[in-house]
């Protein structure tokens, strides 16, 4: 949420800066603005709405500079407006401030600020940081910044600039996520790696309370006493291609199309003979024979994988296993101790949610490993051990590829556990995965149905209401279904155990409301037949999701998407594409923007 990047160096700033917005766009988008310096003095420029705008305002000022700042923003305290547009500025304009975060103690400082003679012009918490910098400021900003952390609460990642000290960006991050990006005689700081992937792939992750300075020739990174720290820079491992749309549409398309080579991608890391291989995972053997039950932490559609993992973990290990909303599950005095294993599920790794929950588990005694798909994030740091996903960068706003990702990684560990504990031979475990090599070849061919799913979608445009329905492992898929058709197409759309209709959610069925049920071949599919024929009788539109062959269901309705036959545990690696598919069209069509929709932001870092 929000996104901040900040460069210094002997190219033009401005559009470097510029450039690196557009790749941090999914992290929020109602205002942008960028602050340079130039011959002793800091320029501001900003506005409402996406960063084109800002491109166009930026064209017709031709304003260019050596160092400089800029931030995309998602609202939250005061609404999108140009004056709350980021940067920030001192009362004075000597000092220039972007932040991702919330500062939660910012009324009072406020407060004792204005009593000082302080003018705010924005409704921010973030403007109060450059005026208490300025307070503070003896002719050293690292140290009035040190000061200032010691009176902040709350999380924030800020990136300063000042007229007095040109030749620097000063950066620090608390429980929100910022890089320090490494180029030869230029740096740069960021929220994310898209943002400086096409200048260099050295990075150094700051960990809460470090202080950056950065220079055009080098980078101190200081402690909270403001002692250098030793660090040395890691090299990313993907590269700027993973990070563009090659030729689709928009980037959710193209990061439906990527699910098939993720999940091999991750077998070929993992499985080894046919044998699951965790090493790199930090992942050890004695610590799972420890744990008596699990408890899985996510949120959004990180926490339907959960409950997807939920199925599995109690299928092959038969241990109890819940999985938790991370924002319910900090506030509930969970019961859980030292035997319990907490599984934290996200894709970018700072949720805020998640990682409240992931310290309360911490607290309370609980191992913590995580299933991530960002290095160096705060998840990741924060666990025992973590299982990356290796799905490349995720631009869309709505999660496609990570959730198939980490669906892959629960069957890979539910496997893993259920053989440590001895609940399975090696002989079951080889078995499924046999299966799971099968699935990125069956998800290619729900993908070649493309044109027939755009084709439902146009038909169901009118629709005023969805409802999805699934069972036992497909239950989850109905409310990830959901979800996308609901955050993308702005559709009411509600996701239900099909099980449940009879106790209530039938009263919706009429002739106005679609929905959409899972019914592939599985132990449950006679039982969710008899849902469809309930449906039909009510008048409902149904669009099935049905195994190739099935006869039946094609000759009782008219919008069936098939896919192909698998073996049923593992078929929510594939009925949740044409969902996916389905929902990107219904919004597509539409004319909206798929990969940003509104009110929402990637990456989730307040609570
Ligand atoms: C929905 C979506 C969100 C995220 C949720 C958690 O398409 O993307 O619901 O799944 O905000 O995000 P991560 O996985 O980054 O923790």
């Amino acid at each position: 949420m929000c996104g901040i990047i900040g460069y210094i160096g002997e190219r033009e700033a401005v559009s470097i800066i510029l450039e690196g917005l557009k790749r941090l766009e999914y992290r929020g988008y109602d205002s942008a603005g960028i602050g340079i310096l130039k011959e002793g003095k800091l320029s501001i420029l900003k506005c409402k709405g996406r960063i084109s705008y800002l491109q166009t305002l930026l064209e017709k000022k031709q304003i260019s500079a050596r160092i400089g700042i800029g931030h995309t923003r998602w609202a939250t305290h005061g609404e999108p407006s140009s004056r709350n547009a980021h940067p920030h500025s001192d009362f004075s304009r000597h000092i220039a401030v972007v932040h991702n975060g919330i500062i939660e103690n910012y009324q009072e400082l406020r407060k004792q600020l204005e009593k000082e003679g302080v003018r705010f012009t924005s409704e921010t918490d973030s403007e109060i940081v450059p005026n208490l910098i300025k307070k503070f400021y003896e002719g050293d900003l690292r140290k009035a910044l040190r000061k200032v952390i010691k009176i902040l609460r709350g999380s924030y990642a800020l990136g300063i600039i000042s007229v007095d000290e040109p030749d620097k960006i000063i950066a620090i991050r608390n429980d929100s996520p910022l890089i320090i990006a490494l180029g030869k005689k230029e740096n740069f700081i960021a929220s994310d790696i898209p943002a400086i992937l096409a200048y260099t792939r050295k990075v150094i992750y700051l960990n809460n309370g470090e202080i950056a300075v950065v220079g055009k020739d080098d980078v101190e990174i200081l402690d909270k006493r403001g002692r250098k720290v030793a660090v040395s820079p890691e090299k990313v491992s993907f590269n700027i291609e993973l990070a563009q749309k090659k030729g689709f549409k928009d980037f959710m398309l193209k990061e439906i199309y990527e699910q098939p080579s993720v999940l091999s991608r991750i077998l070929s890391q993992y499985v080894k003979d046919n044998r699951i291989d965790f090493k790199t995972s930090g992942i050890s053997p004695s610590l799972l024979k420890s744990i008596k039950e699990v408890v899985i932490i996510a949120c959004g559609t990180a926490f339907h994988a959960g409950l997807v993992g939920r199925y599995l973990l109690e299928t092959f290990s038969r241990l109890p296993v819940w999985a938790e909303l991370g924002s319910e599950f900090r506030y509930r005095h969970p019961v859980i101790g030292k035997k319990t294993l907490v599984i934290a599920i996200s894709q970018s790794g700072e949720t805020a949610d998640t990682l409240a929950g992931v310290r309360e588990a911490k607290r309370r005694g609980a191992r913590v490993i995580s299933i991530c798909n960002v290095l160096g994030s705060s998840l990741i740091r924060e666990s025992e051990a973590y299982l990356y996903t290796y799905a490349g960068p995720e631009i869309s706003v709505a999660s496609t590829k990570a959730y198939t990702a980490q669906l892959t990684l629960l069957y890979l560990f539910s496997l893993y556990l259920a053989r440590v504990k001895e609940k399975i031979s090696a002989e079951q475990s080889k078995k499924v995965i046999s299966y799971l090599k099968k699935i990125p070849q069956a998800q290619r061919k729900v993908l070649e149905r493309e044109a027939e799913i755009k084709e439902i979608a146009r038909k169901h445009l009118h629709f005023g209401a969805f409802l999805y329905l699934g069972r036992g492992v497909n239950f989850p898929t109905a409310l990830e279904g959901a979800l996308k058709l609901k955050e993308l197409s702005y559709i009411p759309a509600e996701g239900y155990a099909a099980g449940e209709m009879k106790h209530g959610p039938i009263a919706l069925i009429d002739e106005y409301r679609a929905v959409v049920c899972i019914a592939n071949d599985s132990p449950l599919y006679e039982k969710m037949f008899s849902n469809i024929q309930e449906i039909i009788a009510r008048r409902g539109k149904i669009i099935a999701i049905a195994s190739e062959g099935n006869e039946q269901i094609k000759r009782l309705i008219k919008e069936v998407i098939f896919i192909p036959s698998v073996e049923p545990l593992l078929s929510p690696l594939l009925t949740v594409v044409p969902l996916q598919l389905l929902a990107y069209y219904l919004a597509s069509l539409k004319g909206y923007d798929v990969d940003k929709p509104r009110n929402l932001a990637k990456s989730v870092t307040v609570e």
